[in-house]
């Protein structure tokens, strides 16, 4: 059974294999401004030390603390990974709270998966999994966005029970209730989108 983890040595064979798949698809280049591409770049080529792996994964786990240093408009962050056993899959990052940019477009919460454990439910499962985490950070309901064009995260944010609330830009948001018995309807908040539980 997949499992949520902090970031740490275990997968670390499996990890690096998972970031070739990655930049395989173009990632972890200049224009990838996403957290994903921005550690293949920072750390790409001297991650497969140890030492170096280990200094990464403190690094991300760090993200979450309140006073951690962080580029200017950044948010902290809880960057959980999904496992099977000592198999990495992919990974799914919770932003604690939301500014300007994640409101329109970012959203709460960002995941990949790596392309050889695709279309096997993974991201549907880690995100389901991720919920009571994110309502441990206070966060309820949680807002997810994808491009329009990106067909398979649209299908699992509405698998996950994503309610659509407007497009802005070519990002589709959606909120998505996390707490633990989530009524069937509620507000989300003043002049925000109704969150349905699943
Ligand atoms: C989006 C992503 C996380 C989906 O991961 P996944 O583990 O393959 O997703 P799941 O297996 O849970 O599939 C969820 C649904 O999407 C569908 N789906 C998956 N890949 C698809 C594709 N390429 N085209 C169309 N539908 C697809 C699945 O069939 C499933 O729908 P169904 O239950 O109706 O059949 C993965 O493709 C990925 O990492 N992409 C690159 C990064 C990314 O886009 N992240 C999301 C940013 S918002």
């Amino acid at each position: 059974m997949p499992e949520l983890i902090l970031p740490g040595p275990r997968v670390h064979a499996s990890f690096l294999e998972a970031m070739k798949e990655f930049e395989a698809e173009g990632r972890g280049v200049r224009e990838d401004n996403s957290m994903l591409g921005r550690d293949i770049l920072r750390y790409g080529g001297r991650w497969e030390d140890p030492e170096v792996f280990a200094e990464y994964a403190a690094a991300v786990r760090a993200d979450a603390d309140e006073d951690g240093p962080r580029p200017e408009g950044h948010v902290p962050c809880t960057t959980l990974w999904w496992v099977e056993g000592d198999t990495y899959l992919g990974r799914i990052a919770v932003r604690h709270r939301l500014n300007g940019f994640l409101l329109d477009y970012g959203g709460h919460i960002g995941y990949d998966v790596r392309a050889s454990a695709r279309r096997r439910g993974h991201a549907t499962a880690m995100l389901r999994a991720a919920l009571p985490v994110v309502h441990s950070v206070g966060i309820d309901p949680v807002l997810v966005t994808c491009d329009d064009t990106n067909t398979a995260s649209r299908r699992v944010v509405e698998k996950c029970g994503g309610v659509f609330e407007d497009r802005r830009g070519k990002k589709l948001r959606y909120w998505i209730a996390t707490g633990p018995a989530a009524p069937r309807v509620r507000r989300a908040g003043p002049g925000e989108a109704q969150a349905a539980g699943e």
